[in-house]
């Protein structure tokens, strides 16, 4: 990783963190226990892939930075939430995430039901209450975007087909199919809410097929994030993870590991990487951080 690249990064985080922390209700305000708890689910934790995508991407544009902010805010919410229920019994039985006990545990089942809908609504009430386009159109595309990737047919969606998968082997089409949905829809809206908030596309910096072509990078590396989990939870140990390492095999996951063994989903997500970069190509050097974040999201180790 180049030094610049990780200085960004950190910088882009620390400044990220005070960001969330102002829009999270505080501890104190009524019901206590329910703030304290949407504030443990998601702060000091999480390499904020998801805003960092919509950074990279707004800095492409040439976005504003308040904007872009409550964006990468509102995607960065949906993502907590869906790990303190991907957690739960219900689902994935954790007791560990982000190095800390998972939400359930720290509190309980019900609280944690009651984090996950709040949070969700908080991301929604966050586009809706800020000004993020000059034109209020686009700005409901962008609410609109966000509703469609983390409902059934985006990420939700993708996680019911996960659990429903327990104990099957899946074709690799149906696999793909099943982490395009449960991770990819959010870390490509990530991607396409930072390009929203430039200006707009007849008066500004991005074309229509630039924004398409943003949104294939966003497609492929969104799947190649969820192959790279999937090796790293059968190839890294918990203490680096921050989360329990081997829940797939135990689960009885269908994953790129259990389907093509681990050298074989490791070459996917190069492949994976290839390509995505190959879209990014035209942008030259306004898209180095989001080549540098794709190499970030492969060559991971937690
Ligand atoms: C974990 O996501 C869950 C998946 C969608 C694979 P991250 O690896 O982005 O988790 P944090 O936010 O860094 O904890
Ligand atoms: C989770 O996938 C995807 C979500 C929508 C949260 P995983 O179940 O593999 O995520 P981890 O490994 O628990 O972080
Ligand atoms: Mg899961
Ligand atoms: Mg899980
Ligand atoms: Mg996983």
């Amino acid at each position: 990783m180049r030094a610049d690249f990780q200085s960004w990064i950190a910088a882009q985080q620390v400044r990220f963190e005070d960001v969330l922390r102002e829009l999270l209700p505080r501890a104190e305000a009524a019901p206590q226990r329910l703030h304290e708890a949407m504030r443990y689910a998601v702060l000091d934790g999480g390499k904020r892939v998801r805003p960092l995508l919509a950074f990279a991407a707004g800095e492409l544009v040439g976005a504003d930075a308040a904007r872009l902010n409550i964006a990468a805010a509102a995607v960065e919410l949906i993502h907590a939430y869906s790990l303190v229920h991907d957690d739960m019994p219900c689902m994935d039985n954790d007791v560990l995430r982000r190095g800390k006990p998972t939400c359930h545990v720290q509190y309980d089942e019900a609280t944690a039901l009651l984090v996950g809908d709040s949070l969700q609504m908080l991301a929604f009430q966050l586009l809706a209450e800020h000004r993020l386009s000059d034109d209020a159109l686009r700005q409901l595309e962008m609410i609109k975007l966000l509703a469609v990737a983390a409902g059934s047919r985006g990420m939700a969606g993708g996680q019911a087909i996960d659990l429903a998968s327990v104990g099957k082997s899946l074709t690799l089409p149906e696999l793909e199919f099943m982490h395009i949905h449960k991770t990819g829809a959010l870390i490509r809206a990530a991607i396409l809410l930072g390009a929203h908030c430039g200006p707009d596309t007849q008066r500004g910096s991005v074309s229509s097929a630039q924004l398409d072509k943003l949104d294939h990078f966003g497609k492929l590396i969104g799947l190649a994030f969820q192959v790279v989990d999937d090796v790293l939870d059968c190839e890294a140990d918990t203490v680096t993870l921050g989360k329990t390492a081997g829940k797939d095999a135990d689960n009885d996951k269908p994953t790129y590991v259990s389907l093509l063994g681990i050298h074989g989903a490791r070459d996917m997500a190069l492949r994976l990487h290839r390509e995505a970069l190959e879209t990014l190509a035209e942008f030259g050097d306004s898209a180095q951080r989001l080549r540098e974040l794709a190499d970030f999201i492969v060559l991971r180790k937690f």
